[in-house]
């Protein structure tokens, strides 16, 4: 089954859409913490606590430089969770993911706008790769196609790395991800709502109800 993966650290929607869902855990960014105010010490024992011991984490490093980003990841991998670390798929992050897959840490390389970025990254030894599809389809790019041609390549390579795509604004771009067959996806909770709700189905839930009422009253099925 594909690695569900909501892309906040909003602990109460988090909460609410466990409920429902199989999530895998979560994906956050350097900007999502920032805007949340909230750093990883924070977050993680909460996002822990609400979907399980088995979450998995994704944390992206903010070090840029080789070496510093290298050690961040290396501490990162240390926190007592499922942890993925995040890195820029830039020259300097493919550096990076070269080193720290000697180590066996689980990469995810992300800030992926094109294929070859995105396969470049992996033939380096990232174990996911994050393209950004609504970002690219808003810079004239085609983010399903990207997406579309890295499933392919990855396959083709028999490369050992799954697409986690990530940016999303419609749920029409997250199914025609998931129909590409990706093994991973992170989705932003407005999105994940959207996907629940549908205006048709209120109204044939309430139709029921009515229907059934004007017959056996307030009798639960099995008493009828
Ligand atoms: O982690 C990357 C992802 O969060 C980007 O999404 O909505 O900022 O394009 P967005």
């Amino acid at each position: 089954m594909i690695e569900l993966y909501l892309d906040t650290v909003d602990i109460n929607q988090v909460s609410r859409l466990n409920a429902c869902l199989p999530l895998k855990g979560v994906t956050t960014n350097p900007s999502i913490l920032a805007k949340a105010g909230r750093g990883v010490n924070h977050v993680l024992p909460e996002l822990a606590n609400v979907i399980g011991s088995e979450a998995r984490f994704h944390i992206q490093v903010v070090s840029q430089i080789l070496d510093e980003i290298v050690d961040e990841a290396f501490k990162i991998n240390s926190l007592p969770y499922d942890i993925v670390v995040k890195i820029p798929a830039t020259e300097t992050g493919l550096a990076a993911i070269k080193k720290i897959k000697q180590q066996n840490i689980p990469v995810l390389a992300t800030a992926i706008y094109s294929v070859q970025q995105g396969i470049l990254a992996a033939l380096s030894g990232a174990d996911y790769l994050a393209p950004y599809v609504n970002r690219m389809d808003t810079m004239g790019n085609d983010g399903i196609k990207v997406v579309s041609d890295l499933q392919l390549l990855l396959t083709q390579q028999d490369l050992d790395c799954k697409l986690l795509p990530a940016s999303f604004k419609n749920t029409l771009q997250v199914i025609e991800v998931m129909k590409l067959g990706v093994k991973a996806i992170t989705i932003p909770v407005d999105i994940a709502i959207q996907m629940l709700e549908h205006p048709a189905v209120d109204s044939a839930v309430q139709q029921f109800s009515q229907d059934w009422i004007n017959v056996f009253g307030d009798k639960l099925s099995f008493e009828s």
